[in-house]
Parts: structure tokens; sequence; C-alpha cells
């Protein structure tokens, strides 16, 4: 503990041994927290992932990282801030070695066409008010086959991917990382993310197939809007796709 806190540059950091979800223990404590408070942990009872999915939480091999931010601007610009969470994921992950990391829209990353880590922004606030938000990082660095049985989509870890990082430094420089890019999106929104964006889209210029319950919608994919909404081309014509419920996958 005292090894990450030296490394972070100011703030507060929790490391628990066993927690049912590092987002809940935030999410219970939201009232005393202050922007940039996070916490990780060695093992995740329930950890969990969106619309109610289960996260694999093995215990000590991966990251389980979460952190509180008040957004100012209220709930509205929850969508770009999970994007900017994944842009921060992936350039702290290539800056340790990993070159190949990439993100998937909304708020998945990728290595190898593979699912490497998951991102869940959990809020509350009315619009017009300012909300309060827990983002948690789960990044896959060690784990094993058994403990991922359940997992039903292609995965992988950073060591399979021949990838060794210290998990203080990594959590440290997520930490870090996430404070400095969340309160520039503050100050400026989105754009001086867009670009970065499109430099670590794992699926840019691809086929890809959006799920939206039960309809299949093909297209190009070909990046983010200045909003956030993803852009699918379809026969020469583009247009922007918004939605927690909307699932990208390769054609
Ligand atoms: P979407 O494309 O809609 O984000 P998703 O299938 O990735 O879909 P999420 O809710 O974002 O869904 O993530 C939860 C899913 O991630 C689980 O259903 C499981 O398939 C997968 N998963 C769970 N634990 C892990 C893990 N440790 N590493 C990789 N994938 C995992
Ligand atoms: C997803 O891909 O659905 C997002 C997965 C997010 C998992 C992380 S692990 C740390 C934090 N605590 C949780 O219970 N979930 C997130």
């Amino acid at each position: 503990e005292d090894e990450i806190n030296a490394q972070l540059d100011n703030g507060r950091l929790a490391v628990i041994p066993v927690i049912d979800s590092t987002n809940q223990y935030l999410l219970d404590r939201m009232d005393r927290l202050q922007s940039g408070d996070a916490c990780v942990a060695e093992y995740q009872q329930a950890g969990r992932g969106r619309r109610g999915r289960q996260w694999i939480s093995p215990f000590g091999v991966n990251l389980y990282l979460s952190m509180y931010w008040r957004l100012e601007q209220g709930p509205a610009a929850a969508m770009g801030l999970s994007l900017v969470i994944g842009i921060v994921l992936a350039e702290a992950l290539q800056e340790l070695g990993a070159a190949n990391v990439r993100v998937k829209w909304p708020n998945d990353i990728y290595l190898e066409d593979r699912k490497l880590a998951g991102i869940l922004v959990e809020l509350t606030g009315k619009t017009g008010d300012a909300a309060q938000i827990v983002i948690g990082a789960g990044i896959n660095l060690g784990m094993r086959a058994p403990a991922a049985e359940a997992i039903n989509q292609g995965w992988i870890n950073l060591q399979e991917a021949g990838v060794t990082v210290n998990r203080n430094a990594l959590s440290a420089r997520i930490v870090n990382k996430l404070r400095s890019a969340l309160a520039q999106f503050e100050q400026d929104g989105l754009t001086p993310f867009v670009g970065r964006w499109a430099r670590l889209d794992n699926f840019i210029d691809r086929p890809v197939k959006l799920l939206i319950g039960d309809r299949e919608i093909f297209g190009i994919a070909r990046g983010i809007d200045q909003q956030g909404g993803l852009i699918l081309e379809q026969n020469g014509v583009k247009k922007s796709w918004v939605g927690g419920e909307i699932s990208l996958r390769p054609q």
C-alpha cells in the first residue's frame, strides 16, 4: 500500500484484500469521498460488468480498480467519460510495454482481438445536478484458464501476450492519468480525445455488426464522433449510434 501511495501524485488509495465489488465499495462511501479517491482489491466476490453481468475476478492475479469522480456537468456527460477512461487505460498499458492494446467502443480494452479489460461506469445524480460517478476497471494480468471457464467470449491476459507489469506501478499510473484526463475532459469536453481514440480503435475501418436487442446492423466502423457516438458506414452513408444497449462485434 505504501509503495502504491508513494507513486501517486497525491490523494488517497485504499488497498483491500477481499471485497464484493470495488465499485460497490466506493458507491457505499460516496458521501465521504473526493474526486480522484480510488481503491484496488486482490479479489472480488461479486465483480460485475454491464447490465448485471459477472466480471470474473480470481484472487491476486488481475487488477480490480475503482475511482470516484464528481462530474459537475451531470450524468449526460457520462458517455464521453467512459471513452476517455478507455483511452487512459489503453495508453497506460501501451506505455508499460503492451504496444498492441486497443479500445473497443464503448468501454472495452482489447488485445489481439480478445477482451483484455472492461470498464464499468456507475453513477447517481439527476439531469442538471452534478453526477457522482464510480469508474471501475478490471484488467486481466495473469488469470489462468480454469478460473476463467465461465467467460463466454474471447479473452486474454497481459502475461499471455508476453508482457509482465508491476501491479502497483500500473495502478498508480492509471489513477494519476485518470485524474488528469478527467479534469481535462471536464474543461474541454471530448474534442481533445477524439484523435487519440482513433489511433487506438481496434475496429476502425473494419466490417462490424451492432447487436441491439435481437437486431443486427452491419457496416464499416469509422471511429467516434464529437459526442462519443459510434460512426457506422452503410452503403457509403455514415451514421452515428449511441446508447448503452449496443454491442459491437466483428463481422
Ligand atoms: P459489450 O460488447 O456489450 O460491452 P460484453 O459481452 O463485453 O458486451 P460486458 O457487460 O461489457 O459485456 O462485460 C461482461 C462480459 O465480459 C461477461 O459477460 C463475460 O463474457 C466477459 N468477462 C467476464 N469476466 C471477464 C474477464 N475477467 N476477462 C474478460 N472477459 C470477461
Ligand atoms: C465490463 O466489461 O462489463 C466491465 C467490467 C468491469 C469490471 C471492473 S473490476 C473493478 C470494478 N468492480 C466491479 O465490480 N466491476 C469493475
